[in-house]
């Protein structure tokens, strides 16, 4: 069993939030605006690195945020780097995150590995997206300091298992922080991930829709009218599997049997403007249905803080009831003589 951040490190890295919550990285997605505005309002932001065009961009993008997300009270914010072998940029992003520290960096497609050494030196830590047990223990193995799990129904690159067993199955090697990423729309829903053993909740598509976020208008209207019956899940558009909007594949024209088919991943290049996948064809995650509105994130945050209230709320009226319920069987239980009661 492996235990590397303690339960007081996540306690001082969701210093400042309302709730134990991340605005997840989406690629084309998260602007700086967004990321600013999560922290803000008060769970972790979360910018994807690659959401920046170039280095240049990339300098300026997180030089907003950091400024940005200073004011006192704000929550951290954190940066989410491609890991994977085949992506160009990573050395020069590296001397970014060593330049502007982020708390936080998160790493998706690859092992943490590359990163690691890096964050540890100006106190920061990394988190491990991943999408299996095997890849759990392998971020383990390399040393990384917490993990997100991301499920079944996730937007983007989306994972196939079901979070219940999933963490049940992490949890048996490792006791450190777990994020728990997929479907999580609502206040109920990030309490539920920290009753069934994660520590804290990643929300991606909750906030495409939002305000401050760098898509389209169409794209925000789309997600507002969608329900989960209008995604297909797909490896055929980025190379990974990944829950896409219908009616965007339509219109690029991808078949059927297309959409059956896998394509080689590949980073390399400049992926901000090179792949139709994010660009043309829209991700969304089977949250969507709760995607009602176009709001800015602070009233999107204001209503999960309630909503996470209210669980907590109901929690303890529920927990008052069941041990009323309880007193009063073993106050009952205690009077029944021996064989009373029962039916021959
Ligand atoms: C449009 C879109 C783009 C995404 N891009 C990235 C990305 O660049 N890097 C990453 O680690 N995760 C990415 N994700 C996945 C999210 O970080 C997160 O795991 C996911 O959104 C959680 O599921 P949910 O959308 O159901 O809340 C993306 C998700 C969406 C919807």
């Amino acid at each position: 069993m492996q235990e590397k951040m303690t339960a007081q490190n996540l306690r001082e890295l969701f210093a400042n939030t309302r709730m134990p919550a991340m605005a997840a990285p989406m690629f084309l997605v998260s602007s700086p605006e967004l990321v600013i505005a999560s922290s803000r309002a008060g769970i972790v932001g979360t910018y994807a690195a690659p959401n920046a065009r170039n280095i240049g961009a990339l300098d300026e993008a997180l030089s907003l945020i950091s400024t940005g997300v200073s004011q006192s009270g704000a929550a951290p914010w954190a940066l989410n780097m491609i890991v994977h072998s085949s992506y160009d940029r990573f050395d020069a992003e590296l001397e970014l995150v060593l330049r502007y520290q982020p708390k936080i960096v998160t790493t998706a497609l690859g092992s943490p590995r590359r990163v690691l050494e890096h964050v540890h030196c100006y106190g920061g830590f990394v988190m491990a997206d991943v999408a299996t047990p095997a890849m759990a223990r392998k971020a383990v193995d390399a040393g990384v300091d917490g993990l997100i799990l991301v499920c079944a129904g996730a937007g983007g690159h989306t994972g196939t298992y079901h979070p219940f067993s999933f963490v049940d199955e992490v949890r048996q090697f490792w006791r450190g922080p777990i994020g728990l990423a997929g479907a999580i729309s609502v206040g109920a829903h990030i309490r539920a991930a920290q009753q069934i053993g994660a520590d804290f909740a990643v929300l991606g598509t909750r906030f495409i829709a939002a305000e401050e976020s760098m898509v389209q208008p169409a794209y925000r209207d789309m997600l507002v009218e969608s329900s989960m019956e209008d995604l297909v899940a797909s490896k055929a558009v980025s190379g990974v599997l990944a829950n896409w909007l219908r009616p965007t594949l339509d219109r690029a024209g991808l078949s059927a049997t297309q959409l059956s088919e896998e394509k080689k991943i590949d980073f390399s290049g400049d992926i901000s403007t090179a792949p139709k996948a994010w660009r043309d064809v829209w991700s969304a995650g089977h949250g969507v249905g709760a995607v009602t509105a176009i709001e800015p994130v602070s009233a999107i945050v204001d209503r999960l803080a309630q909503e996470y209230a209210n669980s907590l709320a109901s929690e303890r009226e529920a927990i008052k009831r069941l041990s009323d319920q309880l007193e009063s069987w073993q106050a009952g239980s205690a009077s029944v003589g021996c064989g009373e009661g029962v039916t021959q």
